[in-house]
């Protein structure tokens, strides 16, 4: 059992900012919480949906469990090693053991580069990483997101929105990291190929044995995808449980709320 024996156990990790309107003198006094003591197991192979109203903390989580920000208090492990999140994620080491698939994919390429030096550079980086000699084969991960590989010499702006966001899906995978977090993937798409990346992005991690957290507002790709669920508010964790006990069983007000709120939609 995956919550017997977790890939990913992340504990007490915190993070407050500063409060808005500080330096005016508005809202002083009221500091406001990025994450509350925020704990989560990741089931290896699972894939784990989060969701929360906007600010709720989703992805500044997200981003500490990518090593892309650091938390003052809190521990990662993955499996029998400790990340320390106090510390960037270069030096901590957990820089790359997980990957970060944004909502936007326009701000979340570099326009400069290439596709190709793009993907490239995740090959890299990954090989690095894990210190291996056998190259990631960047025509096969091509050919199975179905992106044509004249792509490889274009630049961002030269590609649609959904080419784009499997640019990136490509980019996280090719680093080879073992756990994938996608961060409101489709939001930023047009609605004809929201389905089909979701789709793509659950059967290549299944394909590869990875582990992925999936944050969203839509609760019905959510039900779809996900084996549990964590449900965020104000920074903390309000609710969580498998799936079908948090959809059907749960008798959390707040989750029963958001859950009948939503609209009546199966995209996947
Ligand atoms: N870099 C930052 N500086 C100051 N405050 C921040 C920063 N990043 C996040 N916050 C604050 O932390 C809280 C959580 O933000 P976060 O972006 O994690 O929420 P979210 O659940 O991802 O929201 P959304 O659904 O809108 O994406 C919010 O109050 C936000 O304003
Ligand atoms: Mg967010």
């Amino acid at each position: 059992d995956g919550d017997q024996n977790p890939l990913l156990v992340a504990e007490g990790l915190s993070k407050q900012f500063a409060p808005q309107g500080f330096a005016w003198g508005v809202g002083r006094g009221k500091p406001r919480f990025g994450l509350r003591d925020v704990g989560i197991r990741l089931a290896r192979g699972s894939i784990t949906g989060i969701v929360g109203e906007s600010g709720s903390g989703k992805t500044t989580f997200g981003r500490i469990l990518a090593g892309l920000d650091t938390a003052p208090t809190g521990r990662i492990t993955i499996g029998e090693h400790a990340f320390d999140v106090s510390r960037s994620g270069r030096r901590s080491g957990l820089l790359g053991r997980v990957q970060m698939i944004f909502q936007d994919p326009s701000v979340s390429l570099n326009p400069r580069m290439t596709i190709g030096e793009t993907l490239d550079e995740s090959i890299r980086f990954g090989a690095r990483i894990r210190s291996s000699k056998e190259p990631a084969d960047l025509a096969a991960m091509m050919d199975r997101l179905g992106l044509p590989r004249s792509l490889l010499g274009r630049h961002p702006h030269q590609l649609s929105g959904g080419q784009k966001q499997r640019v990136c899906i490509a980019r996280a995978l090719l680093a080879r990291p073992e756990i994938i977090v996608a961060d409101e993937p489709t939001s930023a798409l047009d609605v004809s190929v929201q389905a089909e990346i979701v789709g793509l992005l659950k059967d290549t991690i299944a394909e590869r044995a990875m582990t992925m957290v999936f944050i969203s507002h839509d609760l019905a790709i959510v039900q779809a995808m996900c084996s549990s669920v964590y449900i965020f508010k104000d920074g903390r964790i309000e609710d969580f449980g498998p799936t079908e006990f948090i959809f059907s069983r749960s008798d959390n007000p707040y989750t029963r709320a958001l859950i009948n709120a939503r609209p009546q939609r199966f995209t996947c």
